[in-house]
């Protein structure tokens, strides 16, 4: 058991003790994640920052960049404290124009687990997500072929736990037949509900849940509710759609992105803010 004055306390992802509160690796690369960061030294900076605050859950893709997340953590915290988790996904590509075209192939999957573990400098990869769906999101089909690539991967020692991106939950229950896993990494926020049931029936199970773009990604969260209670709490909109997550479910976790020093202790300090159960309330209404 891990002890943290983080907010939101800890989680386990199957036998990995993290942080409900992580850190995002991915808007550390260049415009659009592709190419390197502007300030790469700010880079490092933010990453070594999150370690000493604290986190323990960084989630990363060796498509991010496409390399460029991962050499910058292996660069900022490598050799690795034996708290921190690194949680990658695999089955997306990118090309030449900063799509994501899936690469879900048994070859490609193979190829893309050994680049991670040659880019972070592991010999295990602690948590290996298998991305489904496209850029506009999750999207039906069957995920045998792909997870069971992947659980050959995990047998053979590469990679210690499972988990699905952008999946649909007849995609979740699918691989979960096949074996086990211990979260589910899709979009979800304050305006962004499509999950609600999903993350409940999870939270039974003891799964984790973890949105991405919990502040709106590209764009960030716009709403005249989340704005008004910001106002009365005399807090910044981001801090309030962090606290409401946290509040949202026990076993979500947190992966805000920043390239700012300063926006992850804003984030930290904003995911700890006390909402009421009328500010719950009103809250609830923006995306339902
Ligand atoms: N599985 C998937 O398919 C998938 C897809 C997308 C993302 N992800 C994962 O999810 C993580 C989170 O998503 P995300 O980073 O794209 O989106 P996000 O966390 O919703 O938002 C990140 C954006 O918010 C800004 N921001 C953060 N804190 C701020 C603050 N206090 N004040 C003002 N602006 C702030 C950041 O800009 P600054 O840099 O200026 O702070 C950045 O542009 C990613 O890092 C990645 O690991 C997974």
């Amino acid at each position: 058991m891990v002890s943290t004055s983080l907010p939101g306390g800890t989680w386990t992802l199957g036998d990995l003790p993290v942080t409900r509160f992580g850190y995002g690796a991915m808007q550390l690369a260049g415009p659009w994640v592709m190419g390197p960061p502007a300030d790469r030294g700010g880079a490092l900076a933010v990453l070594r920052a999150a370690v000493e605050l604290g986190i323990t859950h960084i989630d990363t893709s060796e498509a991010y960049g496409p390399h460029v997340t991962n050499q910058l953590i292996r660069e900022a915290l490598h050799p690795y404290p034996d708290s921190l988790n690194i949680v990658t996904k695999v089955g997306a590509n990118r090309d030449q124009q900063g799509g994501w075209p899936p690469a879900r192939d048994p070859e490609s999957l193979r190829r893309s687990v050994h680049e991670n573990l040659e880019t972070l400098g592991l010999d295990v990869l602690d948590l290996v997500n298998l991305r489904l769906g496209d850029a506009a999101g999750a999207q039906p089909g069957s995920v045998a072929e792909a997870f069971e690539t992947l659980v050959g991967l995990q047998q053979q020692g590469l990679i210690r736990h499972l988990g699905v991106s952008n999946a649909t939950p007849e995609q979740v229950a699918e691989a979960q037949a096949i074996a086990p896993i211990v979260c589910v990494q899709n979009m979800y926020n304050l305006a962004h509900r499509q999950d609600d049931e999903l993350i409940d029936a999870l939270a039974e199970q003891g799964i984790a849940y973890v949105p991405f773009f919990p502040l709106g990604g590209f764009s960030p969260l716009q709403s005249s509710v989340l704005s008004t209670v910001a106002a009365r709490l005399e807090a910044a909109p981001m801090s309030v759609a962090l606290a409401w997550l946290l509040r949202r479910s026990p076993n979500i976790l947190l992966i805000p992105g920043t390239s700012s020093t300063t926006h992850l202790r804003e984030n930290i300090a904003g995911a700890a803010l006390p909402l009421s159960d009328d500010d719950l309330a009103e809250l609830d209404k923006i995306g339902r």
